[in-house]
């Protein structure tokens, strides 16, 4: 990608002000970001939001936005069905285009972004929250160093139940949303998906069901082909009709280390290492090697992030710009927020791509699109790709 760098600092608009606001004080506080924008439909939402943030430059509507040469860059953190439509007009007005997941849920739609982007030689960027949690970024230190090894197996899943979501969550198709579960091994390995097999488990419930959607199922499993590799991803989504609570997140096994994700989010990450045969085996009687339990030791985020960032990737509060009670907020996602924002401003002043620039976005997306049309298909469905071979 070729996009030109820019000077300091950058003004960004926020589109979207639920779990858009999560997002604000990281970039308040992020070094080369300037001016700050809001945008959202609800002009309650928008005032609640600016006034506690401390935030004038509000905007009902996103075209003003994309009107004014103010705006260096937007983040997307509207409904699903408004990202593609919203990162290819950003992109086409000049603006540097972050997008939460899912980038888009048609293969059409994921090449129009490309396509856009590549006109427009502005960043794009997915913030896909997986890749950049401490969980992955663990595992990606013990492969890229060699302790985890060669990677033997893999499940990504991702069960939370939506009732009581906005409606456009109804009837949702799971791996439409597979992006979270799946990203991880591709992150860490660098491969692409080549074809998938799914299936549909569970019918919605009547109410349930969406005509804006064909889906008919609460939950699907799939088995991911990496292409080049011997690896098959195993990926479980359930949106609906299934008792446990949330857990998204991931379970990796090498060759000689593994990490398991816990049960509960409030346990330990596990680390297992694979201990050498006892020499006295045919003594004790036991047989197979036997691995080393661990809990978990992260990295340190002060090793990444500038200074004014690190606070983000734990729990932090904030005090309001109106004075009041501190803003408590939880740094969910693994504590991945701060570095996304890292990752999109800096790819911006640096005029390079960043990690999931528009073609690793669609290659990270496009199998969860391909999966739901093999549990309706009850074929495996090739995947395409993005980039030239
Ligand atoms: N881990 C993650 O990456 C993660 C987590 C949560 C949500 N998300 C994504 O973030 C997006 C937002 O999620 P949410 O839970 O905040 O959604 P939400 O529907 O609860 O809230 C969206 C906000 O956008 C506003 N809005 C609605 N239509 C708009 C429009 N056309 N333009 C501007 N604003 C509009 C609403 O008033 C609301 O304040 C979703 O697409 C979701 O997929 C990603």
């Amino acid at each position: 990608m070729t996009t030109r760098g820019q000077s300091r600092p950058i003004a960004i608009a926020i589109v979207g002000l639920g779990f858009g606001e999560d997002f604000l004080p990281i970039y308040q506080a992020h070094p080369d970001v300037g001016r700050i924008g809001i945008v959202d439909t609800s002009r309650a939402r928008l005032d609640d939001v600016g006034d506690r943030f401390g935030i004038d430059d509000r905007f009902e509507r996103y075209e003003d936005v994309l009107a004014s040469p103010d705006w260096d860059a937007v983040h997307v953190l509207a409904p699903v069905r408004f990202h593609e439509e919203y990162a290819i007009a950003a992109l086409e007005a000049g603006k540097h285009c972050a997008s939460a997941v899912p980038m888009a849920t048609t293969i059409a739609g994921l090449e129009a972004i490309i396509a856009a982007q590549r006109r427009s030689e502005r960043v794009y960027m997915m913030m896909e929250t997986s890749a950049y949690g401490r969980e992955y970024l663990l595992a990606k230190h013990l492969y890229d160093s060699g302790r985890l090894g060669t990677v033997s197996l893999y499940e990504g899943f991702h069960i939370q139940n939506l009732d009581g979501y906005p409606d456009y969550w109804r009837g949702f198709p799971p791996m439409h949303y597979a992006t979270h579960a799946l990203s991880p091994v591709l992150a860490l390995t660098g491969a692409r998906v080549a074809r998938v097999t799914a299936r549909g488990s569970g019918l919605l419930a009547d109410d349930r069901v969406n005509s804006a959607f064909d889906n008919p199922y609460a939950s699907e499993v799939g088995l991911f082909e990496l292409e080049d590799s011997d690896v098959v991803a195993s990926i479980t989504m359930s949106f609906f009709q299934t008792a446990r609570t949330y857990t998204e997140g991931f379970n990796i096994y090498g060759s000689q280390m593994s990490l398991e994700w816990p049960a509960f989010d409030s346990d330990p990450l596990r680390v297992f290492e694979l201990g050498p045969l006892d020499p006295h085996q045919p003594a004790t009687g036991l047989r197979g090697r036997r691995s080393l339990v661990s809990d978990a030791v992260f990295l340190d985020p002060a090793e990444a992030l500038p200074a004014d960032l690190v606070r983000f990737a734990e729990d932090f509060e904030i005090a309001p710009a109106g004075g009041g009670a501190a803003i408590q907020k939880n740094a969910e996602h693994g504590g991945s927020h701060p570095y996304l924002v890292h990752e999109f401003i800096s790819s911006i002043v640096e005029g390079r791509a960043p990690l999931v620039d528009a073609a690793t976005a669609a290659e990270w997306t496009a199998p969860g699109i391909c999966a739901h049309d093999s549990a309706l298909r009850r074929e495996t469905v090739e995947v395409p790709r993005f980039r030239p071979t």
